[in-house]
């Protein structure tokens, strides 16, 4: 089944996603029809203020959801062509890990603080490749010289409390790539490091996606990221996109009024809600009101009357590739007449 997916179709497909969350307080819909998808060897990067339902859109389908949360999802979300959406627990725990791999902003959440990291990484390379206790230990060892860890085979024996946070974070990608994904899913992998250590642990996600040729969907504040290692990037604000395209078309000549104050502003070390891009006046909308209109008019340059009754289609940006969209049809005209 793996191997006979076809080449040039996805690798991960998602189509009108939306997900409700219910809490015991509230409900909130961190994600509103969203459409994008990933092919083989191909990095998409997600960016976006906090809040605006990156993690959510991308680890709800994998039934990861935050403690106490439950999930309503409508839409389908395709890989390799299998509704993960409509699977069951079994498949989903199969693809975690497995074919789809998670690099988590915290790499203690993905480690258990009182087993041997080598053990935890070597499970994974057991269920997930069959392989024998021997052969997973040797696979380790591995893959902690590949993500850069020294000395892999004394550091297999330690606890995640004897590393630094970057050797963590080391370790969490290791972990995500035991079971040799066709996917990796990286949730802002470097936002919980000191500067010097982002761009190490930068350096070496870039590194090994161009050695394993993997599929990433990469969430980062930071677009030097988006720039360094993305082939495609994806604009999210309150839950929908905002603008999706190539990443030379997208941050040479944004379009959308949202994806122009990001790219303006600067990033911030803050992780406040709305506060880690500066420079970029306002703040998100609360999800768990309905918003009719466009979520951004109430902060847009740009807006008009109209824009806060009818929500903004997706549209596709004149003269430009045909993956190129858009959901601001004001801009749209004008940029259309410019060109
Ligand atoms: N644990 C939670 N409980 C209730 N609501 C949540 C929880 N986590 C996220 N949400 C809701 O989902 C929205 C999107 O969250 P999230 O996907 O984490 O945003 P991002 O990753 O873009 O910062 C939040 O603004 C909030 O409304
Ligand atoms: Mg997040």
């Amino acid at each position: 089944m793996k191997d006979m997916h076809d080449m040039n179709t996805s690798l991960l497909e998602v189509a009108n996603l939306s997900v409700t969350l219910h809490t015991a307080k509230t409900s909130v819909q961190p994600v509103d029809n969203v459409s994008y998808s990933v092919k083989a060897g191909e990095v998409l990067a997600i960016v976006g203020e906090s809040g605006s339902g990156k993690t959510i859109m991308n680890m709800a389908p994998l039934g990861l959801l935050p403690a106490g949360v439950d999930s309503e999802m409508s839409g389908s979300v395709r890989f390799e062509g299998q509704d993960l959406l409509s699977a069951g627990n079994g498949k989903l725990r199969q693809v975690r890990g497995g074919e789809i791999g998670v690099i988590f902003q915290d790499p203690l959440s993905a480690l258990n603080p009182v087993r041997r990291i080598g053990r935890q990484i070597a499970e994974i390379s057991e269920r997930h490749l069959g392989l024998t206790t021997k052969q997973a230990e040797k696979k380790v060892a591995e893959l902690l010289a590949l993500v850069g860890l020294p000395d892999p085979l004394s550091r297999m024996q330690q606890f995640p409390h004897e590393l630094s946070g970057g050797m963590r974070q080391r370790v969490g990608i290791a972990m995500s790539l035991a079971g040799e994904p066709k996917l990796l899913i990286a949730d802002e992998p470097t936002t919980a490091l000191d500067v010097t250590v982002q761009a190490q642990i930068v350096e070496l996600l870039k590194d090994l996606q161009k050695r394993l040729r993997m599929a990433i969907v990469v969430i980062t504040h930071d677009f030097g990221v988006v720039s360094g290692m993305a082939n495609k990037v994806a604009v999210m604000y309150a839950g929908r996109l905002s603008e999706l395209g190539s990443v030379d078309d997208v941050l040479l000549d944004p379009v959308h009024p949202y994806t122009r104050g990001l790219l303006k502003s600067v990033p911030s070390l803050d992780s406040e809600i709305g506060s880690e891009f500066i420079g970029l006046p306002g703040h998100p909308p609360d999800l768990s009101r309905r918003i009719d209109g466009c979520p951004f008019a109430p902060r847009c340059f740009a807006a008009l009357e109209s824009c806060r009754e009818h929500r903004p289609p997706l549209l596709p940006v004149p003269h430009s590739a045909a993956a190129r969209v858009v959901a601001c049809p004001v801009v749209l005209n004008s940029h259309a007449e410019a060109v």
